[in-house]
């Protein structure tokens, strides 16, 4: 009998998180609330017969086109951001660890914490020893938009969104479902800048940016873009599907002088590159 190559066990274990975290290995178990709004006819006895014993209606089955496409909220799954973006955040851990590139990694704005997830299970299936992964949120969703101070972000209120609000430990428990919980995962809880500008982090070799705000991706790369290696990356989750948060990325470039060449991942994603 020839021996799998680690190289190779390490690629599979990594295939069958993503798809796990993507829940795209069960896409045909999912269960999707059916939405009694879109029902014709007179349906209040049915309302409030589901409303009176707490059932819900439901169907089988989950999009395999937006769920690689990272175009839905999943129902169960630790990420929403689909199967493009989560190869591409493989891709880019690989690179640095490849390269040596020195620093640890960070998500801002986890939601479920499955992207974090997949960085500290390659950590452990890369033999890594050392780094550490930050998970950063408020766990409670995004903020109201801060008219005077951001006034990009105005007309984007997701603040009243309760899909979004993840509390800490249920994504504490999202790593220990897979066992990766343990003290190379550190949390940074609350709004982005109370937290991102203090946070004990000595130099980063990936930080992803996904809070989809002006206000949040700008808190994350004042605080965070300095410490990030020449060789490390940026990955920004919403540049392509929200103006404000694009807008933050330009301004910031442009007032720092980076000129690194912003690489599309999908419909949405990007990542650049740090050479200076
Ligand atoms: C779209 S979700 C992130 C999706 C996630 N990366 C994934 O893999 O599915 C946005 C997250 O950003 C967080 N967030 C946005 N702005 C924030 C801020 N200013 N401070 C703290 N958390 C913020 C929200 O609580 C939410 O969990």
């Amino acid at each position: 009998m020839t021996a799998t190559p680690p190289a190779a066990l390490r690629d599979r274990y990594v295939d069958l998180l993503m798809g796990c975290l993507t829940r795209e290995l069960f896409l045909g178990e999912e269960a999707h609330d059916v939405d009694l709004g879109l029902w014709p006819g007179d349906i209040a006895d049915l309302r409030s017969t589901l409303r009176d014993n707490g059932w819900r209606l439901t169907s089988r089955g989950g999009d395999a086109v937006k769920r690689a496409d990272g175009n839905d909220w999943p129902p169960a799954a630790e990420t929403m951001v689909g199967r493009q973006r989560l190869a591409d955040v493989r891709r880019c851990v690989d690179a640095v660890l490849a390269d040596g590139v020195p620093g640890d990694f960070i998500e801002t704005g986890v939601w479920r914490g499955g992207v974090t997830i997949l960085i500290r299970g390659m950590l452990e299936a890369w033999g890594d020893t050392d780094r550490l992964v930050w998970v950063a949120d408020s766990f409670q969703g995004l903020p109201a938009p801060d008219a005077e101070a951001f006034p990009q972000d105005v007309g984007h209120d997701m603040s009243d969104v309760p899909t979004l609000a993840v509390s800490a430990d249920q994504v504490r428990a999202n790593f220990a479902r897979y066992g990766l919980l343990d003290d190379r995962v550190r949390f940074l809880e609350g709004w982005f800048r109370d937290t991102l500008p203090a946070a004990p982090i000595d130099r980063l070799a990936v930080l992803r940016l996904d809070g989809d705000m002006y206000e949040s991706t700008m808190d994350a790369l004042e605080a965070l873009y300095p410490k990030l290696s020449v060789g490390g990356y940026v990955i920004v989750d919403d540049y392509g599907a929200w103006e404000p948060c694009r807008q933050a990325c330009t301004d910031y470039r442009a007032r720092h002088g980076i000129t690194d060449e912003i690489v599309e991942i999908d419909w949405t994603g990007v990542h650049w590159r740090r050479t200076a």
